[in-house]
């Protein structure tokens, strides 16, 4: 069986604030796709919302409460900044899933036939994060990475509290 790796790439991490470190970036990306594909691999992408999520959040937050709903503006976000990615890649000529699936299930059927699929959120109440940990178990991956700002899983935010721990070994359910 082809190798199948996921990465779940922070929203905070797809938009360098500086055009020219954005076009780096993005050279790196396509390089590295073309790399990948060339060694046989099959890769399944998960796009985090980042800027585009927080401020439509906020738009909404100006009438709208309910956590569900704030979720369902942040997941079309994650959606749009799947597409950005998906399009760069369809347009260096590799193997890309045409749609941007709503489950994980989905990917994991499209990575049997493309050497990428890249989606956005499913449903409300996780990150994106947890969606690549689905996405990895259904397509059976070997590898499932976290790219994003901070360097571990903690219990809590370590940013906001000084005696949050990191975590090395985690179960599905925990
Ligand atoms: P992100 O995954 O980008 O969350 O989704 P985040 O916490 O802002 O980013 P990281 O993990 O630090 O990189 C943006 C928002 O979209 C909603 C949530 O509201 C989340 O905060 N979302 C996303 C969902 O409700 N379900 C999903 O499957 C994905």
């Amino acid at each position: 069986m082809t190798s199948r790796h996921i990465v779940a790439l922070g929203g905070s991490l797809l938009r360098p604030e500086e055009s020219e470190q954005r076009s780096a970036w993005f050279g790196q990306l396509r390089q590295l796709a073309v790399h990948l594909e060339g060694n046989g691999r099959r890769v399944g992408i998960v796009i985090g919302g980042g800027l585009p999520a927080r401020e439509a959040i906020e738009l909404a937050k100006t009438c709208v409460s309910a956590s569900d709903k704030l979720d369902q503006v942040g997941i079309a976000a994650t959606r749009l900044n799947a597409t950005v990615i998906q399009q760069v890649l369809i347009d260096i000529g590799c193997s890309v899933a045409p749609s941007i699936p709503h489950t994980t299930s989905e990917s994991a059927e499209l990575l049997e036939k493309y050497n990428f699929v890249v989606m956005g959120g499913t449903t409300p109440g996780h990150t994106t994060d947890a969606v690549a940990v689905a996405f990895a178990r259904d397509a059976g991956a070997r590898t499932c990475i976290i790219a994003t700002n901070v360097s571990h899983v903690y219990d809590k935010d370590p940013r906001e509290f000084d005696d949050a721990q990191s975590l090395t070994k985690l179960t599905i359910d925990q």
